[in-house]
């Protein structure tokens, strides 16, 4: 799906190294200026197609220069010199691509340079506000991008795949509610646990040792960004009147789910919490079992991309319940797709 924004990176993974990522099928090289902008261009030489992110291609100053011949170009890409001439041709200039930071990701916009003004970026405040700490990270997953979406709108299988870190009997068990907001362009799927036991993931990292009651409330604005918002508190335990919650523990789990290629994805994961912001050892757990969770799904959807990849085409799933949400987010991305307006430029 083009004409749409995509986390490519984490800000920290783009400094004055050249770096380059896959977004959408295309190869787009990143790096900072002296200044400290981001910059997202073309990863080929337009000379004779040499990545430039690869040595022994370099930085001087604002420019990089192509190790294959010499090729130099400005941070909006435009070619400054060539070798063995004064004249560069007019037409030497690498495809530039409208980049963002915010949140702690840096987004490119795929397709149109021209629509990207008109496409909001959504948000994942809490990655890089005070009053939070985050741990993250990016695992290459080896599977369509559908897969993990789907994977994602559906937490139920969180009892099964990931049992011993998040999964407890009551996700399966409890029903889910979804909401589809067509103009904003985002699917909620919210499962409210009143009384539930507390998995590893959350008794370690709150130090709660009875049953709690568990809010998955799930915000999706397709195609890449998705929360989880999370509440854990002793069973019980409800927000106040005025909203304010002070007695329960907010985790806000964010996924950016950006097209490598038509089967392959960058799975970006971020962890934040309003708890215990300064404690490392909370940190590097919730870290090491995120990832680990992670992990799991990525071996899933490595299995099912294989199994997909292998079978004809016109193969009937078999839905339920669970799958409304799922259901719901391939419907939107079928209308973000086909080009509908009043999803691309919604209220978001
Ligand atoms: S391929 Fe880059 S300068 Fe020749
Ligand atoms: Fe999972």
């Amino acid at each position: 799906m083009r004409d749409q924004w995509y986390v490519a990176a984490f800000g920290r993974e783009v400094g004055r190294e050249l770096f380059s990522r896959t977004v959408c099928g295309e190869s787009i090289l990143f790096w900072r200026t002296g200044d400290g902008r981001v910059t997202a261009m073309s990863d080929r030489c337009v000379h004779r197609r040499f990545p430039l992110s690869e040595p022994p291609s370099h930085l001087v100053g604002d420019t990089v220069v192509c190790g294959y011949h010499g090729f130099t170009y400005g941070a909006d890409g435009v070619c400054v010199a060539v070798p063995g001439q004064t004249r560069v041709p007019r037409t030497a200039r690498l495809r530039s691509y409208p980049v963002v930071e915010q949140d702690s990701f840096v987004w490119v916009f795929i397709g149109d340079p021209g629509r990207a003004g008109e496409t909001p970026i959504p948000r994942a405040p809490w990655l890089d506000l005070p009053g939070w700490t985050t741990v993250s990270g990016m695992e290459p997953l080896p599977a369509r991008a559908s897969l993990l979406v789907d994977n994602l709108m559906d937490l139920s299988h969180e009892t099964y795949l990931h049992g011993g870190y998040i999964g407890t009997p009551e996700v399966a068990e409890t029903p889910i509610t979804t909401e589809v907001d067509d103009e904003a362009g985002i699917v909620y799927v919210s499962r409210r646990m009143a009384d539930a036991a507390c998995p590893p993931f959350y008794a370690t990292s709150t130090g709660i040792t009875g049953r709690i009651t568990r809010w998955q409330d799930i915000e999706f604005t397709p195609p890449c960004l998705y929360t989880l918002h999370s509440r854990i508190a002793p069973v019980g335990v409800l927000p106040h009147a005025d909203g304010t919650d002070p007695d329960a523990f907010h985790v806000e789990v964010v996924y950016a789910i950006t097209p490598e290629t038509e089967s392959s994805t960058h799975d970006f994961w971020a962890v934040a919490r309003d708890f215990a912001l300064d404690d490392e050892r909370v940190s590097d757990f919730l870290r090491e079992s995120n990832r680990t969770v992670v992990l799991q799904d990525v071996a899933a959807l490595t299995v099912l991309e294989r199994v997909l990849t292998g079978e004809p085409d016109g193969y009937q799933e078999l839905s339920i319940n669970i799958d409304t949400g799922g259901l719901a987010a391939r419907r939107m991305i079928a209308r973000l797709a086909a080009g509908d307006v009043t999803v691309a430029a919604g209220a978001r």
